[in-house]
Order: C-alpha cells, then structure tokens, then sequence
C-alpha cells in the first residue's frame, strides 16, 4: 500500500516541533474552541487532516451493504464481489450491469430506498446515493453502529475511503493521496504497469511460475501480447521463440536472459520440433524460467499440445497463456471484421500449408466451397492458385472477394485486394510473401478501410 497525502506538511510542522507536544497543543486548542460550541467542526478537521490508515479487509463471507445502484456501485462491486463479500444492494433503481449482477446472484437487490437498520450486521459499508440527506442518514447509521463507511458524495464526512487499487500477478497495488484521486491511479497505474512490464524489479522470494511458460506472443506488434505473457517474460531465464511474434521484446530481455532462436535450431523440419522439446525440457530441468514463445496463439497451428504434451511426459510443469491469433487480429488490423452483421455470421479459419489435393490434407475443400461465410486462410501464400481454383471449382463465385495481409499489424504490414478469380495473379504480381493470412468473403469489402482500398 502506497499513502501520501496532504496531511505531510502538517506533519513536517509537528516534527519539528515535536509530535507529543503538538499533540498537547490540539487537544488543547480543542477543548477551548469546544467551550464555545465549534468544537465539532474542529474536531472533525482534525480527523481529516490525519492520514488514513490502511488496511487490507478480508470481507469473504461478511456482510456489505451497498447503498445506491449507479456508477459508483457498477464500479465498486466487481473488486467487493472479488473479494467474497455477502452483498447486499439497498436502491430503487440500478445501471443495467448492476443489475445484471443481481440477475446473476451475485449479490442481493433490495429495490427501495435507505432506511435506518439497513446496516445492522454489516462489517462494512459504501454510501453512494444521489440524494445527500439519505447519504448523510446512512453514514450517521454507520457511525452509531461502528461500521466503516465510504460515502461518495463526502469524502470528509467519511470514515473509510477507497483506495485506488490494481492488481497483478497476487500483487494489490491500493494507493490514497488524501484529496487527489486522479494523483492516486496515476500512481496505482504507474505501479502496476511496471510490475507487468518488468520495469519495476520486485523479484519474488516465494514461488516463481515452475516449469515452462507457452506464451502465444500475439500477431507481432509487441503491445499485443497478453500481459500475463509480458510479465512471464520478464521473469524467464530462458526464451525459445518463433520467427514469428512479438521479436521487438526479445530486445528489451536483460543480457543474462539466454534467447534461443527455434528457427535456427538444427536439423530437417520434423526432427527441429524434438529439438525444441529437448531443449525446453534440459532448462526446465536445470530449474530455469523456460519461456516458449510462440506467434499469435500456442494452439492456433502452433504446434502448442505437442509441446505441452512432451513436458508433461517428462514431469515439467506448464503453464499456457493463450495469444491473441493473427487469424482474426491480422484482419482487424487491415481493417476487415471475420464478421459482420447482414454479411457474415460465422468464420472459418483454415490451414493452407497443404494443398487441397495433397493426400495429407484433413479440410473438406468442396465444403468449405459451399459455405458462404468467411475463409481465413493461414500458410496459404504458395497455395492459393490451388486453394482459389478449388473453392471456385466447388461452388464459390469467382468474384468473392479476397484480401491478402502481409506481415499484419508490424510496421512492414500491407493488403492486396483482388477476387478468388484474380487473387493467385495478384499475389504473384505484388510479390506478396508469407506471413500472409488470406481473408475470402464479403466482409473484405465492408468498412472504411475497402473504400480506400478501391479508391486506391
Ligand atoms: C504456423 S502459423 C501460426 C499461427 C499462430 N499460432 C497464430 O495464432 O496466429 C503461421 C501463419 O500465421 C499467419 N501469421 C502469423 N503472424 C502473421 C502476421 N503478423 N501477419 C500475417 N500473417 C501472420 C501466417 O499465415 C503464417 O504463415
């Protein structure tokens, strides 16, 4: 917990000064002001201007009575409902996903307005109704019966405030700063972000994530990866990683980290994915962080359960963190929706490292061909003569529209638009190469990206 706050520079004074005689001071200065009939008014002054004391409540189970369902319940609730807290919404009305959670039994929905007793057996309390009279009663109820209350609406009259919290990896972050809410998530943000990203270095001195981490990396641009990913990588010993994927991070890794590239490593095609294994199993084995990662998602044609399953059959832990997949993201970010409502309502994405009369393909082509929705076609570059010729051949009008996406959401990123007629010639011309996905349907040609891209 992090706590600054405005009460510092009264605090210098009284150090100076020393504390137990400042203190004589007040209490002085109280009782005389008291005698003539302000005394309360002081009195709470000073209880504002002393610094809050944190503290971490353990609320599963126990009794939180929420008054008033607007936006300052929507945003309170989801850290209460974390924390296990038996929840009970007093308020005649509510926003849409308050609601939504006492429709899911998350919590209990009294639909009336405050009244006094509603806080009998609670532990703890927020007051947020819009009508201040019924904020001001409720709080004087929390006082009379001993329960720490957060009001929205007065933060003075308060006896608890609301930190500004994040969370990361078993990490809470709650910062306060007295009256500078945007200071204090300014503060949270900073904090947490560095946790994830691996700028702030707090090393554990309990557990670490054992074993080996398949981290699906995203399409390439480094922010894409998740942040669970990023945080793992900065942890790791050891990174083996693809060509493909977010490369840029492997840069920031500190010297010590040992990067092994899996596309230099040795031997023909079928035999480099044994020696991946091998390789993550020796580090893991030597009790390193193993990271494995991996472009877009680990079970996206990632060979990722392959992996997974040679570690689990040596007895090394694995941990696998989904990515996001270039089928869809690559698309995204050339502008084309996998769906779109009135134009498709259903994706389909396929691997094209085969072609469709290999006997080792496993897509039924003339399927495909009927369906009239969109193809996402990955590893399909050298293929698409065939792939094009056999979808038309099956049904799919030659005039279907079709998008190809280098090297999406990477500086180098590009799109050639062309038809299943015309898209082998157009990717021949253009000197398109892999990585490419292949987007076929009608979806290519909606958003303001395919206007442009007709323009021209
Ligand atoms: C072996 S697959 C791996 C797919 C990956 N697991 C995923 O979920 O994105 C490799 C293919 O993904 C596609 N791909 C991956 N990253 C790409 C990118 N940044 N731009 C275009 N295509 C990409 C290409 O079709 C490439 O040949």
């Amino acid at each position: 917990m992090v706590a600054t706050g405005q009460d510092g520079a009264a605090r210098g004074v009284r150090a100076g000064r020393g504390r137990t005689q400042a203190r004589r001071d007040r209490r002085g200065r109280e009782r005389k002001i008291g005698g003539f009939g302000v005394g309360l008014r002081k009195e709470r002054h000073a209880v504002e201007d002393a610094p809050a004391y944190p503290v971490g409540l353990r609320l599963k189970g126990r009794r939180v009575v929420v008054i008033g369902g607007g936006q300052v319940a929507q945003r309170r609730l989801p850290a209460l409902l974390t924390a296990g807290a038996d929840i009970v919404l007093v308020a005649p009305e509510a926003t849409a996903s308050v609601e939504a959670m006492a429709d899911a039994g998350e919590l209990r929905w009294e639909r009336r307005a405050y009244r006094e007793g509603d806080l009998e057996g609670a532990w703890y309390a927020l007051v947020a109704t819009k009508d201040s009279a019924a904020n001001a009663a409720a709080s004087a109820e929390a006082e009379a019966r001993r329960v720490w209350c957060v009001r929205s609406d007065d933060a003075g009259a308060a006896t608890a405030w609301t930190p500004a919290t994040g969370r990361t990896d078993g990490v809470t972050v709650a910062v306060l700063t007295g009256r500078d809410p945007r200071r204090s998530a300014a503060v949270r943000d900073a904090v947490v972000e560095g946790l994830r990203d691996g700028s702030l270095v707090a090393p554990r001195h309990r557990a670490r994530t054992a074993g080996v981490a398949l981290v699906g990396g995203g399409p390439g641009d480094p922010d894409l990866i998740t942040v669970r990913g990023r945080r793992l990588l900065a942890e790791a010993d050891v990174v083996i990683a693809d060509r493909l994927g977010p490369r840029d991070l492997l840069d920031e890794l500190p010297p010590h980290v040992e990067v092994i590239d899996a596309a230099k490593i040795p031997y023909g095609r079928a035999m480099a994915q044994e020696a991946i294994n091998a390789a993550l199993i020796e580090h893991a084995r030597a009790g390193k962080a193993v990271v494995r990662l991996k472009g877009g998602d680990p079970f996206v044609f990632g060979r990722g359960m392959e992996e997974a399953e040679a570690l689990a059959a040596a007895g090394v832990a694995v941990t696998v963190v989904p990515g996001i997949s270039s089928s869809i993201s690559v698309p995204g970010a050339a502008g084309i929706p996998v769906t779109h409502r009135g134009v498709a309502h259903e994706f389909t994405v396929v691997s094209g490292h085969v072609a469709p009369d290999d006997a080792r393909s496993l897509v039924d082509w003339p399927a495909l061909a009927r369906l009239r929705g969109t193809l996402v076609l990955l590893m399909a570059v050298e293929r698409i003569g065939a792939i094009a010729g056999t979808l038309i051949a099956g049904g799919r009008p030659a005039c279907t529209p079709v998008a190809v996406v280098q090297e999406g959401t990477t500086a180098a990123q590009r799109r050639v638009d062309a038809t299943l007629a015309t898209v082998a010639e157009a990717v021949a011309t253009e000197g398109v190469r892999p990585p490419a996905v292949i987007v076929i349907g009608d979806v290519v040609n909606v958003g303001p990206a395919a206007a442009a891209s007709a323009r021209g």
